[in-house]
C-alpha cells in the first residue's frame, strides 16, 4: 500500500482524482478547509480539515511521509516553494496548472485577448513544446507558469508532473460550462447555438480523464 495526499479533494478535480487512486489502491488523504467526504469514495480514505496555506497544517497532513503529493490548487512561485520544502517527505508531485500558459508565436496569449490583435492564435495541435508567457504574479496565467518552472526545477529532489487541463467540466463544476447546453435541452430549445459557426477550437477536459492522468503519474514519478 503506498500513500497520497491530495490538496483540494473535494473539488471537481480532488474528487474523481481521490476516488481514482483510491480504487487502486491508494491509501490517501483528502484535504480540504471543509473536510467534506465524497459519497462516492471508498470507506478507508480519510479526510482532513485543513488550509493549505497553514505550512504547519499542510506539514502535518503529510506527516512521516507520502509517496505521492496531488495538489489541484497551486497557484504562483509560492506554492511550488511550499511543496518543494516538503521534499524530503513526499516521494513526488501531481500539480494542476491550466492551459492558459502558453502563448502563440507572436506573444498573444490568454492575458492579450482582450486587446487590439491581442487574441491568441495557437498552432494545431497544440503541443508542450508551445511557448508560455513569462512566469510572475501578474496574471493567472504567469503565476501559473512561475509555478512549473520553480516546480520544474526541483529536478529529482520533488519529481513533479504538471498537468496542464483545459476548461475543466464535471461533476461539482462551480461554474459548469454545459448548463447552456443541457438548459437549452431541459426547456425543449431544439437549436444549439455554437460560438463561430462551430468552428472555435477550445478543449475541455473532462475530471475523470484528469484523475485517470493523476493516477497513471503518481504510479510512474517524474518530471515533466
Ligand atoms: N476550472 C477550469 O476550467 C480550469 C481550467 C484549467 C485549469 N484549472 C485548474 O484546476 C484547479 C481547480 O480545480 P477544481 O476545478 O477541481 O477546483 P474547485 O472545484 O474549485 O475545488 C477546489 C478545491 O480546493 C479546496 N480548496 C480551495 N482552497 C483551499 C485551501 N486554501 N486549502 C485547502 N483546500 C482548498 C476546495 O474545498 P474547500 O473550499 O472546502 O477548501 C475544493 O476542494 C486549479 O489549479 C485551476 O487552475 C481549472
Amino acid at each position: 500500500m503506498t500513500r497520497a495526499v491530495v490538496i483540494g479533494a473535494t473539488g471537481q478535480i480532488g474528487r474523481a482524482a481521490v476516488g481514482a487512486l483510491a480504487r487502486d489502491g491508494w491509501e490517501v488523504t483528502a484535504l480540504s478547509r471543509g473536510g467534506d467526504r465524497d459519497a462516492g469514495w471508498p470507506g478507508d480514505v480519510r479526510v482532513v480539515r485543513a488550509d493549505r496555506e497553514d505550512d504547519a497544517a499542510l506539514s502535518a497532513a503529510v506527516g512521516e511521509g507520502c509517496d505521492v503529493l496531488v495538489d489541484t490548487v497551486a497557484f504562483g512561485a509560492g506554492h511550488a516553494r511550499q511543496l518543494v520544502s516538503l521534499a524530503g517527505r513526499v516521494g513526488s508531485a501531481v500539480v494542476i496548472s491550466t492551459l492558459s500558459v502558453y502563448e502563440d508565436d507572436w506573444g498573444r496569449s490568454f492575458d492579450t485577448q482582450t486587446e487590439p490583435d491581442g487574441f491568441p492564435h495557437y498552432p494545431v495541435p497544440l503541443t508542450e513544446a508551445q511557448r508560455t508567457v513569462r512566469p510572475g504574479d501578474a496574471s493567472y496565467s504567469a503565476g501559473k507558469v512561475a509555478l512549473e518552472q520553480e516546480l520544474l526545477a526541483a529536478g529529482d529532489r520533488l519529481p513533479a508532473t504538471l498537468l496542464r487541463a483545459g476548461a475543466v467540466h464535471g461533476p461539482y463544476g462551480r461554474t459548469p460550462r454545459e448548463l447552456y447546453f443541457v438548459k437549452r435541452n431541459l426547456d425543449g430549445r431544439r437549436r444549439r447555438v455554437l460560438a463561430y459557426g462551430g468552428a472555435s477550437r477550445f478543449h475541455p477536459a473532462g475530471v475523470h480523464n484528469i484523475a485517470e492522468l493523476v493516477r497513471l503519474a503518481a504510479a510512474r514519478p517524474g518530471s515533466r
